[in-house]
């Protein structure tokens, strides 16, 4: 089975499972990027077709929430949280500690696809401040330090 043949028969599976028509778009969408960690165009010309909609409103659609990534992400996905309470935390800091030891800018994935990074409004854990967000995982009040610790972990996991 071809790489494309998989997404596309994996796509007709999700769309299914969510009524097989356009009312259930969104979480088609929060499924196909769960199952590859983005959207390829190849399951969004699937879904707008087993949907019976325009390719157009998909894609629309997938590019109108921030939460979607049409570009292909690393294994785990590190969003730096720069709501205002982050922010004046020190967000900023994280940031460039995250960008040196990784490598990349946000946006950007490393070359071996184990990280993406990301910054993202406020993930709704303000108290915890600065808040990053590790794949599912919240990490509250996280420090310089705590960053080596996280990366390390992850590296040590082979994940
Ligand atoms: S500003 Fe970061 S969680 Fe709210």
């Amino acid at each position: 089975m071809t790489k494309a043949m998989s997404i596309a028969a994996k796509t007709k599976q999700i769309v299914k499972k969510h009524g097989g028509d356009k009312s259930g778009m969104i979480a088609v969408l929060q499924d196909i990027q769960e199952a590859f960690n983005y959207l390829p165009k190849e399951a969004l010309k699937t879904a707008a077709k087993a949907m019976n909609v325009p390719f157009s409103r998909v894609y629309e659609a997938a590019t109108f929430y921030t939460a979607f990534s049409l570009k292909p992400r690393g294994k785990n996905v590190v969003k730096i949280c720069m709501g205002t309470a982050c922010h004046v935390r020190g967000a900023a800091v994280l940031q460039d500690k995250f960008e040196r030891t990784l490598g990349i800018k946000p946006g950007e994935t490393t070359k071996d696809k184990k990280f993406s990074l990301e910054t993202v409004n406020c993930v709704g854990a303000c108290a915890l401040g600065p808040v990053v967000v590790i794949n599912a995982d919240y990490h509250g009040q996280v420090t310089m330090k705590k960053i080596d610790k996280i990366i390390d972990n992850i590296n040590k996991e082979g994940a």
